[in-house]
């Protein structure tokens, strides 16, 4: 194998914090909370911004970023079109993970879980909350499909603003919110000489166990 060295010499060593078993809060929620106000604090950009993981029936993994647009006690919602790539994998398997980098606090999150769609109202809720060119973009996408050419998306876009020019621009009923509702939390603090803190959370009979993992 060639080794590329502008790329194997890129090493970082992470010193700025630490995390132990007996600061964590007791849900990983709440501690997520805590980690999410310091990114926030941080002017971190795009700090909602998580790669969310799914998988086919077959055990292909797919990946790409969604935003986080809500937490709750009960887990993460990001918002999406329901007949992409990753809402047919989330029909056939909603067994998903999330995951945050967080670099300049020097953070990761990984998050696994059972995937559902939230209620429509709350979709509607949130669609309208949304700038009049992200609610037509999401009438014009057939968000995952082959499409013939960009031409194609601004003729749509035309049509559709024609359509709407006049009424509401309602929610499309293929696009809206899920929630994850977590199992696994991993927070990971990188350390120096490698020797990164991993707390780990797991879900067992509405309790969470708190683990440390090696690094
Ligand atoms: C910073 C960033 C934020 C994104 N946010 C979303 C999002 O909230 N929802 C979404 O459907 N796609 C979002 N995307 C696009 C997705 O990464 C992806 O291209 C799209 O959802 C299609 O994925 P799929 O074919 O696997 O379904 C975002 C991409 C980036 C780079």
């Amino acid at each position: 194998m060639s080794v590329d060295l502008s790329i194997s010499d890129i090493r970082k060593v992470y010193k700025q914090k630490s995390l132990s078993e007996k600061d964590v809060k007791a849900n990983p929620l709440e501690q997520f909370h805590a980690w999410w106000d310091e990114a926030m604090g941080a002017h971190i950009d795009e700090v909602n911004a998580m790669t969310l993981a799914t998988c086919t029936t077959d055990g292909r993994p797919s990946a790409r970023i969604v935003l986080l647009k809500g937490i709750d006690k009960e887990g993460f919602v990001f918002f999406t079109n329901y007949t992409s790539r990753k809402g047919t994998e989330i029909e056939h398997n909603p067994r998903v993970a999330l995951l945050f980098f967080w670099k300049e606090l020097e953070r990761q999150v990984r998050i696994e879980g059972n995937i559902e769609k939230i209620d429509e109202a709350d979709s509607d809720t949130y669609f309208h909350s949304r700038p009049v060119e992200s609610r037509i973009g999401a009438w014009v996408s057939p968000q995952s499909s082959t499409i013939p050419g960009r031409d194609f998306l601004e003729e749509r876009r035309k049509e559709t603003e024609l359509r709407f020019k006049d009424s509401d621009i309602v929610r499309p009923p293929f696009w809206g919110g899920y929630i994850v509702h977590p199992l696994y939390i991993e927070f990971w603090q990188g350390r120096p000489g490698r020797l990164h803190d991993r707390i780990l959370y797991t879900k067992k009979d509405n309790n969470w166990a708190i683990n440390r993992l090696a690094p």
